[in-house]
């Protein structure tokens, strides 16, 4: 086995006193997409802000690339090949479309993906691409968003809630369009609420419960027992 990409060991996440991780363990393997799902509130997205440095980690648990990256900032982190999709999309409200995906090429990777290449993966993007990015549909935005983190060239996407909102059409448009998102070599982390959309467009899946991993498994080799239990917490 090579080195996974991402290690997570013990992480745990606070907010104030509030506990939202306990001890996750988890890992992505190189050129690997991997599922998360979970009910509401089960620490999905705390758990993509701990890795790319939007919350404080405690040092040794989060390990990218080879190296702790536990401690470092969320620029930090970025530059080093880690991208994220964030959930609801986060655009500049006031910036162009244009402009919204020219600052995700900001940090200066080098890489397949510039403004040519998201506008032949997205179209509708070049024909809006001076628009205010919140007069754009939810879809639209969303492929913004998804052009924004691939301008930085990354190694490994995160997608926090990849398709929660979106028309079903716009749905099937961005799961077609993700073969040619995560290219060759290229890793990702898929939060998905949809388990049949999870299950097929991924390897392997870890399912979150209040904070901790209630399943790991294959994608093809978990049952739908084992996921509802992990889910919901049934019996
Ligand atoms: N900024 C915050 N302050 C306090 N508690 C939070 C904050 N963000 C999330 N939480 C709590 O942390 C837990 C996990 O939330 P979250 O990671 O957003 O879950 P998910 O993405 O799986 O829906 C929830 O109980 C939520 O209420
Ligand atoms: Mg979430």
């Amino acid at each position: 086995m090579p080195d996974p990409i991402l290690k997570m060991q013990g992480l745990n996440a606070h907010y104030g006193d509030f506990q939202a991780l306990y001890g996750v363990d988890m890992d992505v393997a190189q050129g690997e997409i991997l599922a998360i799902i979970g009910a509401n509130g089960a620490g999905k997205t705390t758990l993509m802000r701990s890795i790319t440095g939007l919350l404080s980690n405690a040092p040794g648990q989060i390990t990218y690339e080879n190296e702790d990256i536990s401690r470092l900032r969320a620029d930090e982190i970025a530059a080093r090949g880690l991208a994220m999709v964030p959930e609801g999309r986060q655009l500049f409200p006031s910036l162009s479309v244009r402009e919204n995906l020219i600052i995700g090429g900001q940090i200066g990777r080098k890489g397949p993906w510039d403004l040519n290449a998201v506008y032949k993966l997205f179209p509708i993007l070049e024909e809006r691409k001076d628009q205010q990015s919140t007069s754009l549909s939810g879809g639209q935005q969303q492929m913004v968003a998804i052009g924004r983190a691939l301008m930085a060239n990354p190694d490994l996407i995160l997608f926090d809630e990849i398709s929660l909102g979106l028309a079903p059409i716009i749905i099937k448009d961005i799961y077609e369009a993700l073969p040619n998102i995560i290219g060759e070599g290229m890793s990702a982390v898929i939060v998905e609420q949809d388990i049949t959309k999870a299950l097929s467009v991924s390897s392997r899946v870890y399912c979150l419960q209040e904070g901790r991993v209630s399943l790991e498994g294959g994608s093809d080799t978990v049952s739908r027992e084992d996921i509802s239990r992990a889910y919901f917490g049934i019996e």
